[in-house]
């Protein structure tokens, strides 16, 4: 190993200052990177500096603030475990860019504040590889890898190979370089020779460090390689957004993480979250007078190594062998828990794990012969389209539902597959009785990669769009920048049931027991007509109708009741306003004292709200200045449902439980789930959506489903009965 002089140079990182004292001489295999100690200084100074408005020592402070803000990038990006609330990250942030815009000449650029690239680039330049970036051979099953490991063996010339096993990451591959320990380029793979030069937008991913402390192991130049990724629940939020806007979802991570690493707006990049993960060391150059360090003399040792000093590899995930039915016992293991992962991958990748004897193995003009890839089954199939639906939703905008053959892939059986719109219908040029790729990867919705145009025989389709709703018959209309064409009757049948539906639902007013299925028949039995009339509900002609026992009926009734007191961001994000999710529902109710004052709210003022853009203001500005829905606000108060939001004004609740995160699942008996919810929020903390790794969390009541699975697949979430909840929060 190189010299470990424990010396620290101005562009060292956060690893380096603690590390190095701690772990000299035994750096490698250390797997905390921190101690609580050290985090705790850090969090310390960090906050002392956002208390302090003296400029006393600004270099000081700006290192202190990029230690504790690299450190957040990597707990998060790398380690999947937030350190801080969103809030707290924006105000270091906010606190070093303050500090760099008065003192420009202390600015450094691996800087946190330098991930933002200002402007558009026209395109990116096309650069060469330093090395080839070769592909993979593929193995499918345990004879595959017998073949491969003998070939391996009668090469190398010996029986003593130690194998090395590790994700096959599905996304876009990169090369990175870095010199003089700082990241120098970014560029894509290309045709394996030439790729794109996209460093900028390197950048904006944040598991990629700007700065590395590579000289201090005698290294002056590295090129890396690994793979971009989007995880699979920042994957599935940003299509949730894309569909909200009218847009159609992007198929899958992989084309997601590709098409983000080509965009020409860096900010943009930069709002997506992309991930990335290295696994490749594929060059590098000495500094003079230095000799190999050793941690490069193994793949194994290599990407310990890099994670050790910043990088995102998997060393978690890598798996060491001695020999091939061990490493076959693995990769069948593995698929198993495919889906457990955060990211998508299709297979594993084995790897001769001794330098020297990749070396000695070399590579085809194609794929290194030290190297090849497990592949997982395909969860792809081929089906028939037989003929396409046309759905109207909540908003009225109209989606093709291909219905196809049953095909079963990894497990389920499909026959209804969404063709999202109009345009991806037409940019597929998908025809009825067409045999259709169609791909289930994970928890992604299945969808239908393309037609394959071989085997037309010419009796195919063209699909036609309807010109009129297939429910109300009026005619249909298309926004230019919109994909979606829609139905604007309000009083479509489809779209009032849909607004119901959503106004009860669990996230909304919460009316238990009052599901889709009882809104659709209410609904079709004129038992209720819009959102005002489920509060004006006739019991006897349910009672008369069969089907609810007494029971049933007064816990709807008691769950009805109960919405009245909902707070008021609930009632906000139950009427359904387009592009108002339950974010912006919450923004929006903060903003005022009562609902009513929002109808005075010009868009320039909603603009000025946090994450209302024009497009929601337009929306939110609209919808509270149509007569009609002023009306039914009034109807809804007069059935005394709350409009106030007490609350206004007041900054969020400082507590013992500032900065986490709950979220409360299943069925609860000894706390509404609202009063639970206001419980954790009235010590600092906050409420999620959904189970991510931003969860710190989760409480289970009765029948918890798939929320529980997910938490503790992810392992960084902490699970509370309520019981176990309330002693928490008691303290
Ligand atoms: S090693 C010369 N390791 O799979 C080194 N590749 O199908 C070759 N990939 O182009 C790459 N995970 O983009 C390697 N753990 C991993 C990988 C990996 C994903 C990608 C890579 C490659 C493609 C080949």
């Amino acid at each position: 190993m190189a010299p470990n002089t424990g010396k620290i140079n101005c562009h060292s990182t956060l690893l380096i200052h603690f590390k190095l004292p701690l772990f000299s001489g035994n750096f490698l295999f250390c797997t905390t990177m921190y101690t609580s100690l050290d985090e705790k200084r850090l969090f310390d100074q960090a906050k002392s500096i956002l208390n302090t408005s003296s400029d006393a020592n600004p270099e000081e402070s700006i290192n202190a603030l990029k230690e504790v803000i690299n450190f957040a990038d990597w707990k998060y990006y790398v380690q999947s475990e937030p350190v801080l609330a969103d809030s707290e990250y924006d105000a270091l942030y906010k606190k070093l860019k303050q500090i760099e815009d008065k003192f420009p000449e202390l600015v450094s650029p691996d800087s946190p504040t330098h991930r933002v690239a200002k402007g558009i680039s026209e395109r990116f330049p096309t650069v060469s590889h330093l090395v080839p970036m070769l592909s993979l051979d593929n193995t499918y099953n345990a004879e595959d890898l017998i073949d491969w490991d003998r070939r391996c063996r009668e090469l190398a010339g010996t029986d003593n190979i130690t194998y090395c096993a590790e994700p096959k990451y599905d996304g876009a591959s990169i090369s990175l370089i870095y010199e003089n320990d700082m990241l120098v380029r970014g560029a894509t793979r290309g045709d394996g020779v030439m790729g794109e030069d996209v460093t900028i937008n390197a950048k904006q991913i944040k598991a990629l460090p700007l700065s590395a402390p590579l000289a201090q192991y005698g290294i002056n130049r590295v090129e890396i390689r690994g793979e971009i990724v989007i995880h699979k629940n920042v994957f599935e939020a940003y299509n949730r957004q894309r569909t909200a806007e009218g847009l159609a979802p992007l198929a899958n991570p992989r084309n997601a993480a590709s098409g983000t690493l080509r965009i020409l707006d860096p900010a943009e990049v930069r709002k997506r979250g992309l991930n990335a993960i290295l696994y490749h060391i594929s060059d590098y150059t000495l500094l003079a007078g230095s000799t190999r360090p050793e941690h490069l003399e193994t793949h194994y040792g290599s990407l310990q190594w890099l994670y050790s000093i910043g990088f995102p590899t998997p060393a978690k995930e890598m798996k060491v062998f001695n020999n091939i039915d061990e490493v076959t016992a693995y990769c069948h293991e593995f698929e198993a828990q495919r889906d457990d992962l955060p990211f998508e991958v299709d297979g594993l990748v084995i790897k001769v794990n001794n330098f020297a004897l990749q070396d000695r193995l070399g590579m085809t003009s194609h794929h290194p012969r030290w190297a090849v890839a497990f592949k997982f089954k395909a969860r792809q199939g081929t089906s028939k389209l037989l003929r396409v639906e046309f759905q109207v939703g909540r908003t009225g905008a109209i989606t093709p539902v291909a219905k196809i053959e049953p095909v079963h892939i990894s497990g389920v059986t499909i026959t209804s597959v969404s063709l999202f719109n109009e345009d991806v219908v037409r940019e597929k040029d998908v025809r009825i009785g067409d045999t259709v790729l169609v791909e289930r990867a994970g928890d992604v919705i299945p969808y239908i990669v393309k037609p394959i145009t071989d085997l037309r025989d010419g009796t195919e389709e063209p699909i036609k769009f309807p010109t009129n709703c297939p429910v109300c018959d009026s005619a249909l209309e298309k926004q230019p920048e919109e994909a979606a064409w829609r139905c604007i009757n309000i009083g479509c049948p489809v779209q009032v049931a849909e607004r119901m539906i959503h106004y009860v639902s669990k996230d909304a007013m919460d009316i238990r027991n009052l599901g889709g299925a009882n809104i659709q028949k209410f609904y079709e039995m004129g038992l209720i007509t819009d959102i005002p009339s489920i509060y004006h509900i006739n019991w006897d002609k349910v009672r008369t109708l069969g089907g609810f026992g007494a029971k049933s009926i007064t816990n709807i009734q008691a769950a009805i009741e109960q919405s009245k007191t909902q707070p008021l961001n609930r009632l906000i994000y139950g009427l359904g306003i387009r592009f108002v999710g339950e974010t912006t529902a919450k923004t929006l109710a903060a903003a005022v004292g009562n609902i009513r004052e929002l109808y005075d709210w010009n868009i320039e003022q909603l603009c000025t709200l946090a994450d209302v853009g024009p497009k929601v203001a337009t929306s939110a500005a609209d919808f509270f200045n149509r007569r009609e829905n002023r009306e039914m606000i009034d109807s809804l108060e007069q059935s005394g449902v709350n409009l106030e939001n007490q609350l206004k004004g007041l900054a969020q609740p400082e507590g013992a439980f500032t900065g986490k995160t709950f979220l409360f699942t299943g069925t609860l008996s000894q706390f509404k789930r609202s009063e639970a919810e206001a419980m954790a929020e009235a010590k600092g903390g906050s409420i999620l959506g959904g189970v991510s790794a931003k969860l710190n969390y989760l409480v289970v009541g009765e029948d918890a489903g798939s929320k529980l699975d997910k938490a503790k697949k992810l392992g960084s979430v902490t699970i509370l009965t309520e019981s176990e909840f309330l002693e928490l929060i008691n303290g």
